[in-house]
């Protein structure tokens, strides 16, 4: 969409080449000849490029009236040379920038394009923050059994303080969205979360990556270069898997945990940061400390306050709930018909094991919604993870066991369903997928009363 630029001008010639060059640029051009007339086009612009001096009403009041309507649009300034005191001012009674007069038709697009990046930028970082802020509010991190109600609660005594909490659950249990609630509820929540997924880094390349180095450390380090910690500074540092950190590193660690200072690859000189450290680990990091790959000490500076995040089959009470918050979660952006989930679903949902947790759950309800034609996300619908569980008892052959909760025909249903969906509805494609031909897929598919 084209922006929209309100040009306030008294000077009839310049407004005119002022508003051909904004609009060869590509962008809507509003005019006025005084300020009072263009109070009222203030509404539909992205942007005010406005004299400083007007005939009635100067373009400082009309700065003022502008940022009363809307604090977050961008004002530049127009002025001749004797007044750049003045446009300073303006600058600190929030325009955006200024431009002296007389000045280049070029140098103009240029402001006026940097004033417009600059504001959108700021009007998306608002609008994550709000999105963030809202996901992660405990109503939003679903939990009403007894065991997460304790981690709330852990999660808000704890928050306010500049504490290390350790985070310890399987995969998919939730560690990053309390992670993130973590700090969502701190004062530093406005400050930056950096999370450093610590099995995501090679090796060789962590200490940078986390400490950040000076050019010329190394062939290929041309310019400096501030590391996570760094860019943490103030706010809040995610370590995720904290188990897979490789023991050098482990000790640098300790030191940024214990004093709050590291220093760059190739510097000599310590910088000091503040950061709250939260870390997670999918691990039993007491298994690691009796194998000696994970330093005691770093664990007991990290263990400050521990979080167990139960896995999903030992608070089951929690999948209706779960259930269904992300059916409102999910369906409205999957554009199906699905509004809500029947108890038999839910009961079919509350026998399963989930080995993937919460993520598992999430994952089975969008693909359960993306393929169900109905309201009710009924029982048969639901589409549990397929990887048939295969059991060998000893002694005895490996033996084929459908997943939990399914019947031989459902399974086949499923198989065929995600094979149609993989094959983006392909029937040809769907078939050799299955090894089937396309006759024997289009006669089970009619048994199962999908026609077309
Ligand atoms: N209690 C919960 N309520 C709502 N969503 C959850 C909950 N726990 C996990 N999730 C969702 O499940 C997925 C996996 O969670 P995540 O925090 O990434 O797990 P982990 O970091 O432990 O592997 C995410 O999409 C997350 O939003
Ligand atoms: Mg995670």
């Amino acid at each position: 969409m084209k922006k929209r630029i309100l040009v306030v001008e008294d000077e009839d010639k310049l407004r005119r080449v002022v508003q051909l060059q904004l609009a060869s640029s590509g962008y809507e051009v509003d005019q006025a000849a005084r300020a009072e007339e263009a109070i009222a086009l203030l509404d539909r612009a992205d942007l005010v490029l406005s004299d400083l001096k007007l005939p009635a009403m100067s373009g400082l009041e009309l700065l003022a009236i502008a940022h009363r309507q809307n604090a977050n649009l961008p004002f530049v300034l127009m002025t001749a040379f004797g007044t750049v005191e003045t446009a300073v001012e303006a600058m600190k009674n929030g325009a955006a920038d200024f431009i002296l007069k007389p000045f280049s038709l070029d140098h103009l697009t240029r402001v006026v394009e940097k004033a417009i990046e600059v504001s959108s930028l700021r009007d998306e970082n608002r609008k994550l923050k709000e999105e963030l802020g809202h996901r992660y509010q405990f109503d939003n991190i679903v939990g009403r059994s007894g065991l997460m109600q304790e981690i709330f609660a852990t999660i808000m005594r704890v928050a306010p303080s500049r504490a290390t909490v350790l985070l310890a659950g399987e995969s998919g249990v939730g560690k990053d969205l309390i992670a993130r609630a973590i700090h969502f509820h701190s004062p530093r929540k406005d400050r930056p979360f950096v999370k450093i997924n610590c099995t995501a880094i090679p090796e060789n390349l962590m200490e940078s990556e986390l400490f950040g180095y000076e050019k010329g450390a190394f062939t290929g380090a041309n310019t400096t270069k501030p590391g996570k910690f760094e860019q943490a500074d103030t706010g809040t540092v995610f370590l995720d898997e904290i188990g897979d950190v490789p023991a050098n590193i482990q000790v640098k660690l300790l030191r940024v945990l214990q004093e709050r200072e590291f220093e760059r690859l190739g510097s000599n000189k310590t910088l000091r940061i503040d950061v709250r450290v939260v870390a997670a680990t999918n691990v039993d990091l007491r298994a690691a400390l009796e194998q000696g790959t994970f330093r005691e000490d770093l664990y007991y500076r990290l263990n400050v306050v521990p979080i167990n995040i139960p896995p999903l089959r030992d608070r089951k009470e929690d999948i209706p709930f779960l259930a269904r918050h992300f059916v409102d979660k999910l369906s409205p952006d999957l554009g199906t018909p699905v509004e809500t989930i029947s108890d038999e679903a839910i009961n079919r949902l509350m026998e399963y094991h989930w080995p993937g947790n919460v993520r598992e759950l999430e994952n089975v309800i969008e693909r359960s919604i993306v393929l169900c034609p109905k309201q009710v996300l009924d029982a048969p619908e639901i589409r549990l993870d397929m990887e048939p569980v295969s059991r060998s008892a000893a002694g005895s052959p490996a033996l084929f066991v459908l997943p939990e909760g399914m019947s031989l025909d459902q399974y086949e249903q499923s198989i065929i369903k995600e094979a149609l969906n993989r094959a983006s509805g392909n029937k040809s494609q769907a078939a050799r997928l299955l090894g089937l031909t396309r006759n024997a897929l289009r006669y089970r598919l009619s048994q199962m009363g999908i026609e077309s």
